[in-house]
């Protein structure tokens, strides 16, 4: 498909946020792009227009149903000015595996990167550029056929947002402290934790809500059958570096598969640092914990990168990690990736474009 993306600018832009309290998520810039999919014309009408409220019908079926999904990627801009995107194909790539769970029709993965490509043309100016900033870009799709019943929509719309942001977390590398929830549970194999769908992240707010009323910042998910594997930690997955290697739950169905999560991963070994993924139980971490073997403990996902764990806390047991201090490891990984992602080092495994 070569289709052409129409433009239609704003008149007036808006006013560039404070790049001191940018925040995450809380600011969007003057334009999106848009297009529309039906049975008949497949997706349709790309076109960069700028950005504005939806109208849609009060039976359009994301709203009742939830066939939704969506992405999370950066830009970012290099002191020489030069704009960076950060694996933009694997995003893309991940939009058509959720799009096909959710019974959503596929995108055309080169014409979406096109899409982002163009909009963060026009856009760049919008890209911030202090220590730890970015440009977020969110692509999702939703189902907008009007119809309660409960089938695969007809109609869709497929959007690009773009929102100047600030660390995800306020303090990037503080360590965080983590509550293992052990009633509520994420996802299940067979279900649709792998993938991006708005559903999985309204079914972890009442987790997080406990884990905050408890005093923790987050939880860590465990398996949803036997509540045994550790799975992924918030939003992110998870690594522990155990007496000098590195281990991560492997893929195995309810896991989302990060983008971040298999940079670190390729990166530890281009470091010649081993690194395991396999089934990982709670019991065993504890175990290894109380032999003094934990080393570090961290998160990682496109909004903060690497998240240190200070803490994890389960069973009534509290486990300190690295002395509530950011690991070595997690600080060369968090530098090594922004530094590339930010154009101040070469960047040997060709992520960026
Ligand atoms: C991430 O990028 O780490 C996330 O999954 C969080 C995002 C949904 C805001």
């Amino acid at each position: 498909m070569n289709q052409l993306i129409e433009l239609k600018r704003v008149t007036t832009k808006k006013d560039k946020p404070d790049l001191s309290s940018l925040g995450f998520g809380k600011h969007f810039t003057d334009h999106m792009f848009v297009m529309e999919y039906d049975k008949e014309k497949g997706w349709h009408d790309p076109r960069i227009t700028p950005y504005e409220p939806l109208v849609l019908d009060p039976a359009a079926a994301v709203f009742h149903y939830g066939q939704a999904i969506f992405e999370g990627l950066k830009a970012y801009r290099t002191s020489d000015n030069r704009v960076l995107l950060f694996r933009p194909s694997k995003n893309i790539h991940r939009l058509n595996v959720s799009s096909e769970r959710m019974s959503m029709p596929p995108l055309d993965e080169e014409l979406v990167l096109e899409a982002v490509q163009q909009l963060i043309d026009l856009e760049r100016d919008w890209i911030p550029t202090k220590e730890g900033t970015s440009l977020y870009i969110r692509p999702f799709v939703i189902a907008t056929e009007s119809c309660l019943g409960v089938k695969p929509a007809l109609q869709y719309k497929f959007m690009i947002i773009l929102s100047p942001v600030g660390a995800y977390y306020a303090n990037q590398l503080q360590p965080v402290r983590i509550f293992v929830e052990e009633d509520y549970v994420r996802a299940v194999r067979g279900g649709v934790g792998a993938v991006k769908t708005g559903g999985n992240y309204a079914a972890s707010l009442q987790a997080q809500l406990k884990a905050e009323k408890l005093g923790y910042d987050q939880v860590l998910w465990l398996d949803g059958v036997e509540k045994k594997y550790v799975e992924e930690v918030g939003s992110m997955n998870i690594f522990f570096k155990i007496k000098g290697e590195v281990f991560t739950p492997a893929l195995n169905g309810s896991i989302l598969g990060g983008i971040t999560r298999d940079s670190v991963i390729e990166m530890l070994r281009s470091w010649n640092v081993p690194v395991h993924e396999r089934r990982i139980t709670i019991q065993e971490v504890y175990e290894a914990y109380q032999r003094g073997e934990i080393e570090e403990v961290f998160g990682t996902g496109t909004a903060a990168v690497i998240s240190p764990v200070g803490e994890l806390s389960w069973n009534d047991e509290r486990m300190i990690i690295n002395n509530f201090e950011t690991g070595e490891l997690s600080m060369k990984i968090y530098q090594e990736m922004t530094d590339i992602q930010l154009g101040r080092i070469p960047d040997p495994y060709q992520w960026t474009v």
